[in-house]
């Protein structure tokens, strides 16, 4: 009878094990999954920008991270029924780049841990949350100021008159220069509904 209590029990603590070690599971293809779309969105972003600067320069380039960049996104979005978006630590275009409370989270963190010496490629951001009656994966991988980005990202002086004016111009409440390379820009968002 003991024996068979204790069985029992074992057999109840295996079954919750399975269960644990099967969500985990989905998680982290999730989160591989998640991984390589931020990854993509980051690669091709970053391949358009070189061809367009050397091709047109920077003035032209501007529409790559201006129009390009959120069409990028949004194909991914509609690829794979997650939202993709991206967001910054300081924000040129406050319609579509402000961070809500866990992306401040996740940029927060990411700062910490680069401060603390981790490389950009080590870090995301993972959380389950819930929203009223869903449940969302949430992913984010951090954005890095390369020098490429310094043309309209970095201090006034390696601004030319020519961005500098459509700046003005686009976002007189610009706030994403000043940025150093190295420094994290902002990152890859990605929210995905569970069932
Ligand atoms: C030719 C100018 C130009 C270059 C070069 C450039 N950006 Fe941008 N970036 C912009 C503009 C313009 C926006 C605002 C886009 C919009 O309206 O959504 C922007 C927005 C962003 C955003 C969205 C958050 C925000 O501030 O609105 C991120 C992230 C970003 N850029 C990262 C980068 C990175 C990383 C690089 C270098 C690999 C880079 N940019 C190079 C012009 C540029």
């Amino acid at each position: 009878m003991i024996n068979q209590v204790a069985s029992g029990t074992a057999a109840l603590l295996l079954m919750q094990i399975m269960t644990v070690a099967m969500a985990q599971d989905d998680l982290s293809v999730r989160q591989n999954a998640a991984a390589s779309v931020a990854a993509a969105l980051i690669q091709e972003l970053g391949s358009t920008l070189k061809t367009n600067m050397a091709e047109d320069g920077p003035e032209a380039a501007i529409t790559v991270c201006r129009d390009i960049a959120p069409t990028i996104a949004n194909d991914l979005s509609l690829e794979y029924g997650w939202k993709v978006t991206r967001v910054g630590t300081r924000v040129r275009n406050t319609m579509m780049g402000i961070p809500d409370a866990w992306e401040q989270h996740g940029l927060a963190y990411f700062s910490a841990e680069i401060d603390a010496g981790a490389a950009f490629e080590d870090l995301d951001y993972t959380a389950v949350i819930t929203e009223g009656n869903q449940r969302y994966f949430r992913f984010m991988k951090p954005i890095v100021t390369q020098p490429l980005c310094l043309g309209c990202h970095g201090p006034s002086e390696a601004l030319s008159p020519a961005i500098q004016t459509i700046l003005d111009q686009h976002y007189p409440h610009d706030q994403a220069i000043n940025y150093a390379v190295g420094e994290i820009r902002g990152a890859v968002s990605i929210k995905q509904p569970l069932e």
